[in-house]
């Protein structure tokens, strides 16, 4: 669904960033721009700002950044699409009709009947649960410990005894097979022309997204049958990297952190004892999707994974992950019980609040796991261990907390401050950061693709904030300098816009479709600040373009076809022009 460019300039113009973020966040004018409490992240100081020059938004905080259209999406949770018709609304624009095509209309239609097929099955499956042939199910889920309340409140369902009755209701609701078949509800066999239900005799748990709309089914059995569980498979609607179990609830709840668990059954119990704020991935290792899911809602997270040892395995993998995504973990210990679901019926509310308040902090949870798979009698083990903590350390690129984290490993495990903090100078001085494999940190050049992606990325950033420089800066480097992907595909628009005379680096963002995308360049354009000083900026910019423009010709000598001389000879005419270049700013 593409609009037309000057259509969404249009809704842009017509919706000021100011007075559209100041219906939902409280900005104080500080100079040229205004500040306010982020909305993505919580925070008690401010440091989101809004920029009306340029029309943008960032965060100091958590790197939210982009337009009008960004912050709608961020914010009431929309598509690119839908923000443009809903900004497009607000300031009485008509949307054009036929910027509609028509395949992106049956798209759109598909997925509202799909569904309403998931949400009638879910229907028929909660009516046969209060029938005379759900009191078995009724009764599993009561000696479980669920309330009738619980069990209305998640929706819980049956499927009857034998799969029967779910197609000829579905049917009578008006759906056709080929919706059917996209359902995951059903088993199409083809050579009998049939459809054969896939979930039968199981307790049935509906899957919801966060608009509550419900995209899928978890459906257990009443004993030890296998599988225990069965889940609807991955469907148009149904992508189980990118939901939550209990998510539409946990959402709105008041408390700062999630509790992230293993099952339908931990969700449920722990919602049920008051803790509101838990979900749950859905049979799989969480996700970074999940995670980035998350980090809409909070910046804190507790882990409640089994205690054993599949479920320290399970925190092991979600702490870094969630690190990345911006987040916070700290992990409970359930011991000895087997997972949240059970420590509640031995403990209670309170005992879980308890272990909560003591939960331990996700690095010095990998740490410690760390330090028990070394066996410390020996000494080459007690190196290792050292040697492998300071690489963690170093994961942390904020000083004042990789400074204060060293402090408590030394603490811990009794390792002499200065030792730790050599062993991390010196890893830090070979460039090897923990969350690269050895293998990529071994590899030459590794370390100046980042600097130059840096450099592109700087230089990026001060053309869209002050487009006077542009003039200086085409003299010496084109769009063909930059490294392919984002960096190129910004460059190439901003010198054409420019040539173009009509240089707009917010309108970069409209080439990007994916939210992420989109904010990866929003963040490029807010993303370096400009030193005040203009002799300053003088001198920055022209190593930023030395830096830029060397790691264009070695890419370029790199690739150099060996008996093209006339390319030779120029690319050896540029990095001569290079030396003199240098030269000049005294680089
Ligand atoms: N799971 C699954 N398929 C299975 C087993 C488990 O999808 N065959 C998922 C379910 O989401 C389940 C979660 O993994 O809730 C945790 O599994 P497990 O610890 O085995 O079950 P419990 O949550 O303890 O389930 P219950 O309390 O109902 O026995
Ligand atoms: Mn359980």
């Amino acid at each position: 669904m593409r609009y037309s460019e000057e259509f969404i300039e249009k809704v842009r113009a017509a919706n000021n960033i100011e007075d559209i973020i100041s219906g939902y966040v409280k900005l104080q004018r500080k100079g040229s721009s205004y500040m306010g409490l982020c909305p993505f992240h919580n925070e008690k100081t401010p440091s989101f700002s809004v920029h009306p020059g340029r029309q943008t938004y960032h965060c100091f905080g958590c790197g939210a950044s982009g337009d009008v259209f960004n912050f709608i999406m961020e914010y009431d949770r929309m598509s690119f699409q839908e923000a443009i018709v809903s900004l497009a609304n607000r300031a009485g624009i008509a949307v054009p009709e036929n910027d509609v095509t028509e395949e992106q209309k049956k798209a759109a239609s598909e997925k509202i009947r799909l569904l309403n097929i998931q949400k009638d099955a879910a229907m028929f499956y909660y009516y046969k649960l209060h029938s005379q042939e759900g009191k078995v199910a009724v009764k599993y889920l009561t000696d479980r410990g669920l309330s009738a309340e619980t069990i209305k409140h998640f929706g819980l369902g049956y499927t009857g005894k034998s799969g029967s009755g779910l197609y000829a209701y579905l049917k009578k609701k008006g759906h056709s097979d080929r919706d059917l078949k996209e359902s995951g509800l059903f088993t199409f066999n083809e050579a009998k022309n049939t459809m054969q239900e896939k979930f039968w005799n199981r307790v049935m748990f509906p899957i919801m997204d966060i608009n509550r709309k419900v995209i899928g089914f978890g459906g257990r059995v009443f004993g030890d049958a296998k599988p225990k569980y069965l889940n609807s498979p991955e469907t148009k609607l149904f992508d189980k990297s990118r939901n939550l179990y209990g998510l539409h609830i946990a959402r709105s709840s008041r408390e700062k952190y999630m509790i992230i668990c293993e099952g339908y059954m931990d969700v449920i119990t722990l919602h049920q004892a008051g803790f509101t704020n838990a979900v749950a991935s859905l049979g799989t290792a969480l996700t970074s999707q999940q995670a980035a899911l998350l980090h809409r809602y909070t910046k804190d997270i507790c882990l409640m994974y089994d205690s054993d040892e599949a479920g320290v395995k399970a925190a092991l993998r979600a702490v870094p992950l969630l690190r990345s995504a911006g987040l916070n973990a700290k992990i409970v210990d359930l011991k000895p019980y087997k997972d949240p679901d059970e420590f509640i019926k031995a403990k209670g509310s309170e005992g879980l609040a308890e272990r909560i308040k003591k939960a331990e902090n996700g690095f010095m949870f990998e740490i410690r796991i760390l330090y028990e798979s070394y066996d410390m009698s020996d000494p080459q083990a007690v190196s290792d261990f050292y040697h492998e903590a300071a690489r963690k350390l170093l994961t942390f690129s904020d000083e004042i907390e990789r400074n204060s984290y060293a402090s408590s490993v030394s603490r811990m495990y009794n390792i002499a401050p200065e030792v730790l903090k050599r062993q991390l100078g010196k890893l830090a001085m070979q460039g090897i950061r923990s969350e690269e494999t050895p293998q990529m940190a071994e590899r030459p050049g590794k370390k100046k693709d980042k600097t130059y992606d840096r450099a592109e990325k700087i230089l990026l950033s001060w053309i869209c904030q002050k487009p006077e420089t542009i003039e200086m800066v085409r003299e010496y480097i084109g769009s063909e300098d930059f490294s392919e992907g984002l960096n190129r595909i910004m460059a190439d628009n901003l010198f054409k816009m420019y040539e173009e005379k009509r240089f707009n680096p917010v309108a970069v963002l409209n080439l990007f479709e994916e939210t992420n995308e989109k904010s990866d360049a929003a963040a490029i354009i807010e993303g370096s600040l400009i030193p005040e000083r203009e002799e300053d900026f003088n001198k920055a910019i022209k190593e930023v373009m030395l830096s830029v423009k060397s790691a264009s010709l070695e890419r370029k000598i790199e690739n150099l076809p060996v008996s093209d001389m006339a390319a030779f000879q120029k690319v050896m005419a540029e990095k001569k022009n290079l030396e003199e270049m240098r030269k000049l700013i005294g680089g």
